[in-house]
């Protein structure tokens, strides 16, 4: 789970990482108000949950509560990199004098985790990375030892931080490294970490993520951070209905059951695309072994309001679940669903009942639906439906 930076910042406060919460709001009107209560200069700063934000204009100086309503206004409602600003954080102007930049992320390909810090900070750190990657550190960390002061000081040494604030970013990069361990992130990113005027070091700017296999039983407080009505739309509808639902940017829907079913369906999908148009697979969704007429059609439903979506292909192995039940439960869902189902879907049946699972299909004999033999002949049969 990602989070805004207002909720990143709320973490950095608890774990002692210096930083100014502000106050978030979503209307110009309690923008102004927050800048009045502030008092003096503010930034308004959009948040959603992208990068770039500054660049996109969502990120704005504003001198009087007036100018903070105006950017208000013009902030809220805007698009950035496609997601709508519902909410801006006011905040205490503190003019950086030095930009650095700041992480711990998960690094999985070694085992361990990594800190990338560059004191060649702030909203070109992308360009940086690619003209001056020397500018760019990386030290590895292992997890079993963790950072401590000593570690800590070897990242700031081999950053280089200025003598005049190295202490504190020593303190930073400690308490940055508890947000990280303590709150179970895959990533915490501080870009600007600013150097203040008076030599002051502090985060203005915050990323986290939670890694949510966590969430449940070790931070059931980070339930606290979800917001409804930022969530993917299809996602927060198959959360709902207990399905594990991940949303990918294609237009064959995959239905499965087995994770390894479901990944290797992507798979032969996104191959056979390549002979029709390159197509690929819409989404991710194991409807696990229980796959009556209820998950079916639940399932079906998500994934046919995906706009996205032009044709969908049912891959099950019958196990526990035999084939006629998952037949039956095709055919129960689309009972369910009426004239919802408006999209083709190719199935493919295998395993236990296969005959009678087939059977209880071709009796159907419903207009959009295609039986496949083959997971490779259903796949680009699905490929083909969603090209044309
Ligand atoms: N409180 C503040 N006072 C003064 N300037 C600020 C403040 N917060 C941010 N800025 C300036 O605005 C720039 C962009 O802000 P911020 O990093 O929060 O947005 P961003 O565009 O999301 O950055 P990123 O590219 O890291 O996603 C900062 O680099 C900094 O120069
Ligand atoms: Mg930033």
């Amino acid at each position: 789970m990602d989070l805004m930076e207002y909720q990143a910042k709320e973490l950095f406060a608890k774990h002692d990482v210096v930083t100014t919460l502000g106050t978030v709001v979503t209307t110009a009107e309690q923008a102004r108000s927050a800048a009045e209560a502030i008092g003096g200069t503010v930034v308004v700063k959009a948040q959603v949950k992208a990068g770039g934000r500054g660049k996109a204009g969502g990120v704005k100086l504003a001198k009087t509560p007036e100018e903070a309503f105006e950017h208000a206004s013009n902030i809220l409602g805007m698009e950035i990199k496609g997601l709508t600003v519902n909410r801006v954080l006011v905040t205490p102007a503190t003019p950086p004098v030095e930009e650095y930049y700041f992480s711990f992320l998960l690094d999985r390909a070694n085992r361990q985790y990594l800190c990338i810090a560059s004191v060649e900070g702030g909203v070109e750190i992308e360009e940086v990375a690619k003209t001056n990657p020397d500018a760019v550190k990386k030290i590895a960390i292992d997890p079993g030892k963790g950072v401590d002061a000593a570690k800590a000081r070897e990242i700031a040494t081999e950053a280089a931080f200025p003598e005049a604030v190295f202490e504190q970013a020593v303190a930073m990069i400690e308490a940055l490294y508890q947000v990280f361990v303590k709150e179970d992130a895959t990533l915490v990113e501080v870009n600007p970490l600013a150097r203040l005027a008076d030599d002051k070091l502090e985060a203005l700017d915050g990323k986290v993520s939670l890694d949510e296999n966590a969430s449940e039983v070790r931070h059931p407080d980070h339930e606290a951070f979800v917001i409804r009505e930022e969530e993917d739309q299809l996602e927060a509808k198959a959360k709902d209905k207990g399905l594990n639902y991940v949303k990918l940017d294609g237009a064959v829907g995959i239905i499965g059951n087995g994770a390894g079913l479901v990944m290797s369906t992507l798979d032969v999908v996104a191959y056979a695309g390549e002979n029709h148009g390159g197509v690929k697979p819409a989404n991710f969704l194991d409807i696990g072994g229980g796959a009556n007429a209820q998950v079916m059609a639940d399932g079906l439903d998500v994934i046919l309001h995906d706009p996205q979506v032009k044709s969908v292909f049912v891959n099950v192995f019958g196990g526990i679940t035999a084939c006629d039940e998952v037949a039956n439960g095709i055919k129960g869902a689309l009972e369910i669903l009426g004239e919802e189902a408006s999209k083709p879907l190719v199935v493919r049946l295998d395993g236990n009942n296969v005959e009678e699972g087939r059977r209880i299909l071709a009796d159907l004999n419903h207009p959009l639906v295609t039986l496949a033999t083959t997971m490779d002949g259903g796949a680009d049969k699905a490929a083909e439906l969603a090209s044309a």
